[in-house]
């Protein structure tokens, strides 16, 4: 059964709020990883962190914010996020992968500067990451867990894992049963959205069962979201190059439920993830409000 809930901010609204934190991040991450003396290797690392839509980010400093953890602490932890998702796509894109042109609209890093640069600032990214959290206004003991948890999700048992697992897949001409995407999934896409759902409660050392539920719920609708995209959106609205899943022979969401059934299925887990914040109140309203666009999002 359909969860109600109330909407604090109208979609609008939300888009506004997302946007105002993803400035946020980037003022804070673009002087830190465009040092002069780093040259062009700064210039991509920061190209890199741009123009997204830094969901992950905010992730971080909402669930910061409804355990009333330290801005600064936050800040650094959305930062470092920001970078590993980052240094994902900029490898996902290359040529030996995904070979794609086009990211956020812009031309991917390879394609701007050339394939060393893009594996090199990939590396650098994952490695400021840790950086950053080591410098945040946090316990040792905070930053400890932010950094195992971070290696655990970013690493062979979540996003990488994850990538093998999807390339491995590909090869295997998209025979996939349910059960297996929905596990790759959770690694290649779920591992680092369920780490930021979860920064909040793990910088204010509180329970944060509820908002792992919720995250792993918002992880598999959102790649259900990219899925349907990929079939339904257009280029220019979306940033990247469209309709390569089914091009591809690729099991996705959409081709083992149908556009309809994928849709659904990804409103049911928008259900879920709210339901894992009733105990929250209020306080947890724009985070139901994220849920709600990670499927309603044009790009
Ligand atoms: C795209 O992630 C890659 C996936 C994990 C499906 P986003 O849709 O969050 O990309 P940006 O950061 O907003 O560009
Ligand atoms: C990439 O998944 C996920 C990661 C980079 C971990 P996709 O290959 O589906 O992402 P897009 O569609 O290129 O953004
Ligand atoms: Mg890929
Ligand atoms: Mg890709
Ligand atoms: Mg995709």
């Amino acid at each position: 059964m359909a969860t109600l809930w109330a909407r604090r901010l109208s979609m609008a609204e939300f888009k506004a709020a997302l946007a105002a934190d993803a400035a946020a991040i980037t003022d804070f991450l673009v002087p830190k990883l465009a040092v002069p003396q780093r040259g062009i290797l700064g210039e991509a690392m920061a190209y890199a962190v741009q123009g997204g839509k830094m969901l992950r980010g905010f992730f971080v400093l909402e669930t910061a914010r409804l355990h009333g953890v330290s801005p600064d602490g936050a800040m650094h932890a959305a930062g470092a996020i920001e970078c590993v998702h980052a240094y994902s796509l900029v490898h996902d894109d290359l040529p030996c992968m995904d070979d794609d042109d086009l990211r956020r609209g812009q031309p991917t890093v390879h394609r701007r500067w050339d394939e060393a640069i893009a594996v090199l600032a990939g590396d650098a990214l994952q490695a400021q990451a840790f950086a950053l959290i080591g410098t945040a206004d946090l316990s040792d003991a905070v930053q400890a867990q932010l950094m195992v948890s971070l290696a655990d999700r970013g690493g062979a048992d979540g996003m990488v894992g994850g990538q093998v697992a999807d390339i491995a897949a590909e090869s295997a001409g998209g025979a996939l049963t349910l059960d297996e995407i929905t596990a790759l999934q959770a690694g290649k896409t779920g591992a680092l959205l369920i780490w930021s759902t979860m920064a909040g409660a793990v910088m204010a050392e509180a329970d944060a069962a509820p908002l792992r539920r919720y995250g792993e719920a918002i992880g598999l609708a959102f790649q259900i979201a990219d899925d349907v995209l990929d079939v339904e959106g257009d280029e220019a609205a979306v940033g990247k190059a469209v309709r390569k899943d089914d091009a591809a022979g690729k099991a996705t969401f959409v081709s083992l439920l149908g556009l309809d059934g994928a849709k659904r299925r990804a409103a049911e887990l928008v259900d879920e993830a709210c339901d894992a914040l009733n105990g929250y109140g209020d306080a947890a309203a724009t985070l139901k409000d994220a849920a709600r666009f990670v499927i309603e999002r044009s790009h």
